[in-house]
């Protein structure tokens, strides 16, 4: 059931959307955004600079950039190789992605916040999470004094228990969002679609109102057609969370996407900033969604998932390295440390990561105290270069002996 007045904050609900005088009139004598029209006392501008007009406050809709990302996961999920075309509604038009679909925010990590202060009263109402899992959802909950509560992945697939999490909605209405990470991190599992339409199904029918949001984060670096935000307009409980720092490769400009209904989008950009996209941002996201920069983009997931082919291949022979316990569907791995006797130790995984950090200026994460991940490092996959140093320092400190 999908009813947004019964899943929004009241408070929520009543904002007035964001509107100034330049949605009206973007050109003239601009003076009414209380602006420094005499512009930044910097002592040379590049031309960039200038162009950029920095003295400006920057677009709130973003549209042009909103277009773009609907084009390319519409482009995407109707690929004939897509693997959710066929979750796709007979009428295409209708029910794929449009800008009233997109809420942009800082880095996916404001999309998260986002969410939990619109949908989540402090104090009061409840959020879901699988863990092992990304640890910001915890951050944004103890934030906004919204209790979280866990139902751990399936620890021998990492994949979601569609069974357990509905059994938990219906017991506990209280529960607002589900964050269900795919691909996972520390995981790097896609969750298959088929356990995340149960729950989505299931919700459709029960009298629980709340949103299953399905973080992205990693999205590209799996098979073509594999996100799930065109769906959003079809299943109306479901919200898909998106970055720019993975694929992208444009962490440094914190820019997150939210996909969702247009009555949820609608809530979730009336309560940001309306000034949260900055200039600087929004033009590196402009470039990196040109046709020519999507098509490099994805070549370059797909050099880095041979990359992770490679160097998991190198870990499994190394002596005192242990199984690669995650998926391949992200740009990193899960590898296990071992002890003498051949077991995951988390003591030998940190004493690993110190060394290679300060011996070797090499640095992983230690992810040992996570659910399911003892004795774990999370590696991320650099360029051949970088991969080949790791693997030959991480060799070698290992030989070595500490
Ligand atoms: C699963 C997951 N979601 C969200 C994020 C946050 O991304 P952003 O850099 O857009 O805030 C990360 C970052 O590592 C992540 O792993």
């Amino acid at each position: 059931m999908f009813d947004i007045t019964s899943i929004a904050r009241p408070n929520i609900l009543t904002l007035e959307p964001y509107r100034c005088a330049r949605d009206d009139f973007q050109e003239g004598i601009l003076l009414d955004a209380n602006e420094n029209t005499y512009g930044p006392s910097f002592t040379e501008f590049s031309v960039r600079e200038k162009e950029l007009e920095l003295n400006r406050y920057p677009d709130p809709h973003q549209i042009p950039l909103k277009k773009r990302l609907c084009g390319f996961r519409n482009s995407e999920a109707c690929n004939p190789q897509s693997i959710i075309k066929p979750e796709i509604g007979r009428d295409v038009k209708a029910e794929l992605l449009t800008p009233a679909n997109v809420c942009l925010s800082v880095g996916s990590d404001g999309g998260i916040d986002l969410l939990i202060r619109c949908f989540c009263k402090p104090g009061v109402e409840k959020v879901l999470v699988c863990p092992p899992t990304y640890p910001m959802y915890d951050t944004c909950c103890a934030v906004n004094d919204v209790e979280m509560m866990v139902e751990p992945l399936d620890l021998n697939t990492f994949q979601i228990k569609p069974d357990r999490i509905i059994s938990r909605l219906k017991d506990d209405p209280s529960i607002k969002l589900v964050f269900i990470t795919s691909p996972g991190n520390p995981t790097a599992t896609m969750i298959k679609h088929d356990l995340i339409f149960q729950v989505i199904d299931a919700v459709e029918k029960m009298s629980w109102n709340g949103l299953i949001v399905v973080d992205e984060a990693y999205i590209d670096f799996c098979p073509i057609g594999s996100s799930m935000s065109v769906l959003v307009n079809k299943h109306k409980n479901l919200v898909v969370l998106q970055t720019f720092s993975k694929s992208f490769a444009l962490a440094g400009i914190r820019l997150g996407v939210t996909y969702s209904t247009a009555e949820v989008s609608m809530l979730l950009n009336t309560t940001r900033d309306p000034y949260c996209l900055n200039k600087g941002a929004s033009h590196a996201a402009m470039k990196a969604t040109s046709k020519k920069a999507l098509d490099l983009m994805k070549a370059t997931c797909q050099k880095i998932n041979e990359q992770r082919s490679l160097v998991s291949k190198a870990f499994s022979k190394i002596p005192g390295i242990g199984k690669n316990i995650g998926g391949e569907d992200a740009n990193f791995i899960l590898v296990q440390v071992l002890n003498k006797d051949g077991v995951p130790d988390n003591k030998m995984a940190y004493q690993l990561y110190w060394k290679l950090a300060t011996e070797r200026k090499v640095v992983v994460r230690y992810r040992g105290e996570e659910l399911a991940c003892t004795g774990c490092l999370r590696v991320t996959i650099g360029t051949p270069e970088e991969n080949v140093k790791l693997l030959e320092d991480l060799e070698s400190v290992l030989r070595e002996g500490f």
